[in-house]
């Protein structure tokens, strides 16, 4: 399939789901209030692949990213509430120990790109469909 619906309602604040598009998975995170704050006080300085947090979402709760690692493609922790989520409370991958943030750019360790976010639409409030 060339492109994955994800209905979003069963998704709680805090909690992701992990889905398959073109054989990738494909994290849907629903962010706390707290990690989108987080994620926009940074200095963009502070960051090794500057993006802003609003350029990376299409609306401010949902994180849509390709799990894969940016360093040699591992697939990282932090989808479950029992994962490690690395020093920046995102993602960690333990492969090689990349640390990744609330919207999913790379903080620390040897990855060298942010995770990549997909082409994704709403199509309606409560889906997406990737790809
Ligand atoms: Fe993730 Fe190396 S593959 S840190």
């Amino acid at each position: 399939l060339s492109t994955t619906e994800v209905d979003l309602t069963p998704i709680a604040t805090g909690s992701a789901v992990t889905v398959m598009w073109r054989g990738k998975p494909v994290f849907v995170r629903n962010r706390t209030a707290e990690e989108i704050q987080v994620a926009r006080q940074v200095p963009l300085s502070q960051l090794p692949d500057p993006a802003t947090d609003q350029s990376r979402v299409k609306k401010d709760q949902w994180l849509v990213l390709v799990g894969v690692c940016t360093h040699l493609g591992c697939v990282p922790l932090g989808q479950k509430p029992t994962d490690p989520r690395g020093d920046y409370g995102g993602w960690f991958c333990p492969c090689h120990g990349s640390h990744y943030d609330t919207s999913g750019r790379i903080r620390k360790g040897p990855a060298p790109t942010n995770l990549l976010v997909p082409e994704y639409a709403f199509t309606s409030d409560t889906q997406i469909r990737v790809g």
